[in-house]
């Protein structure tokens, strides 16, 4: 296990699966030389202030050369960057998706960047009293960083804000005061948006980041252009930081959209019971629903006793088994009281209708549009463990040599992140502590080591960011809410018997 402990926007993000060093370094080497080539086309129709003589003798042919030059320097400097980072940081190891959302990003930063300096400067009236210069201290930054840091993780949000500052700041001519700004601006939102549940907090980010603008602003007009703009500086500097929650709440609905992110604010948004599937997850089927419920609290319990994501644990936790919809027979929450109908029906056969709930729970929460981190803990939260209740069964079957224990394991993945894990054993401890009969508290915490100890022994845990301080933590918080829950269990007096 490692012993990484960073929590960032409380979702590890997990490396690529399945993509070699060497195909992951031509991959980014193709999206950075598609980017680069569309900034260049960007740079050349509003960037001539950049290259105005468009470099000696070479001017009558930069449409060609000269984008050609700049797409190759643009593509270097995205690959070399992302590159880098994504081999020595982990977290930044991002999949196409994030390199284009990245991309898209800060062209749209540089579109708002152009359209702000120049539609300001074709104000006579502000024009007059306020140097043109100043006007880079509204480059909404902050807010793109602030989008960043909390769909994706913090340290993509740090190299996003280097990367898209040297690219924007050539909108504000390439100035040095706007290039510091923009550096300094982009940590400062990204810093401030740690933990957004809600739209309030988004907002209070913003506020927050307002006065570092303001100040860095002033500061960098004052040492590069002496007093002249200082006020002005400092207000454009203040309005770009209050106006980055806004600005983060409007562009964050468009990009889990359209990219498939899931913000802490669309997690809230899902937990509602009003969601259709949840609606049909408490309707026709209740056990599982209730069992949803109990993960989820026990998940948030575990997640707040390490530091990772406890509104992700307990909004996945709501849709983990959202693929038992439609079976709801075959799976023991819902049998209460019914024959078990797996009595009747061949190891193989039970295997493959309880396998299936992983791949088609997968495909529901693709087709609700759940988003990317709910729909990879439905995906891990069996790992490749066991069907621990048919093997026992099937075991004639593995000695005859007609099947194999493997055949009676899930397909995987195995939790990437510490809140799949978490929810791994948050359903594994539920579903066994609900086996036992009015267990004691001691019994509750012997069978939530039991499970801990199983599931860390079968490997299930060795590609997440857990270390074995988490896991003893996670296995404690959940025992202690499980024993709460079974302690809490009294007999509902008889009618006639002292009822109230
Ligand atoms: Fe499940
Ligand atoms: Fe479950």
């Amino acid at each position: 296990m490692s012993g990484s402990k960073s929590a960032t926007r409380g979702s590890s993000r997990p490396p690529e699966n399945g993509a070699s060093p060497r195909g992951r370094y031509w991959r980014l080497l193709a999206l950075s030389l598609g980017s680069a080539a569309v900034f260049a086309v960007l740079f050349y129709l509003w960037g001539r202030e950049l290259f105005p003589r468009a470099a000696g003798r070479w001017g009558a042919t930069f449409p060609f050369v000269g984008a050609v030059a700049l797409t190759l320097a643009v593509a270097l400097f995205l690959s070399e960057w992302f590159g880098f980072a994504g081999r020595e940081v982990r977290k930044v190891r991002l999949a196409a998706r994030d390199f284009l959302f990245l991309c898209s990003l800060a062209l749209l930063l540089f579109f708002a960047a152009k359209a702000v300096i120049d539609l300001l400067a074709e104000i006579p009236a502000l024009g007059r009293g306020v140097p043109t210069r100043v006007y880079a201290y509204l480059i909404p930054l902050p807010a793109f960083t602030m989008v960043v840091r909390v769909l994706i993780n913090s340290e993509t949000s740090i190299l996003f804000t280097v990367a898209a500052s040297v690219l924007s700041a050539a909108a504000a001519a390439g100035s040095w005061p706007a290039l510091l700004f923009l550096l300094l601006s982009g940590t400062a939102g990204a810093a401030r948006a740690r933990r957004v549940p809600d739209r309030y907090r988004m907002l209070m980010a913003g506020v927050q980041t307002a006065p570092v603008c303001a100040l860095a602003a002033a500061a960098l007009e004052f040492s590069f252009h002496g007093g002249g703009g200082v006020l002005w500086a400092g207000i454009f500097g203040a309005v770009n930081g209050l106006l980055s929650g806004p600005i983060a709440l409007a562009v964050m609905p468009v990009a889990e959209s359209a990219f498939g992110y899931a913000s802490d604010i669309r997690l809230m948004e899902l937990s509602g019971t009003g969601h259709p599937l949840l609606s049909r997850l408490m309707m026709e089927t209740p056990g599982t629903f209730h069992h949803s419920v109990v993960v989820g609290t026990l998940a948030e319990a575990g997640a707040l006793a390490i530091g990772a994501n406890p509104v992700l644990c307990r909004v996945a936790a709501l849709y983990h088994d959202i693929g038992k919809l439609g079976k709801a027979q075959y799976f023991s929450e819902n049998q209460a009281g019914a024959a078990n109908v797996h009595d009747a029906m061949s190891p193989g056969l039970s295997r493959a209708v309880i396998l299936s709930h992983v791949k088609e729970g997968v495909r529901m929460a693709g087709e609700f549009r759940l988003g990317d981190r709910i729909t990879e803990i439905i995906a891990q939260h069996h790992g490749t463990s066991l069907l621990y209740c048919f093997l026992d069964k099937a075991r004639p079957m593995i000695r005859d040599r007609k099947a194999s224990e493997e055949m009676f394991r899930y397909p995987g993945p195995k939790p990437k992140t510490r809140e799949a894990a978490i929810i791994m054993l948050a359903d594994a401890a539920e579903a066994a502590v609900r086996s036992l009969d009015r267990p004691a508290p001691q019994e509750v915490d012997e069978t939530v080591t039991g499970i801990v100890n199983r599931v860390y022994l079968d490997g299930q845990l060795n590609e997440c960011d857990l270390t074995l301080r988490d896991l003893h933590a996670v296995g404690r918080a959940i025992s202690q809410v499980l024993a709460a829950v079974a302690h809490g269990r009294v007999d509902y007096p008889e009618a006639g018997k002292g009822a109230v």
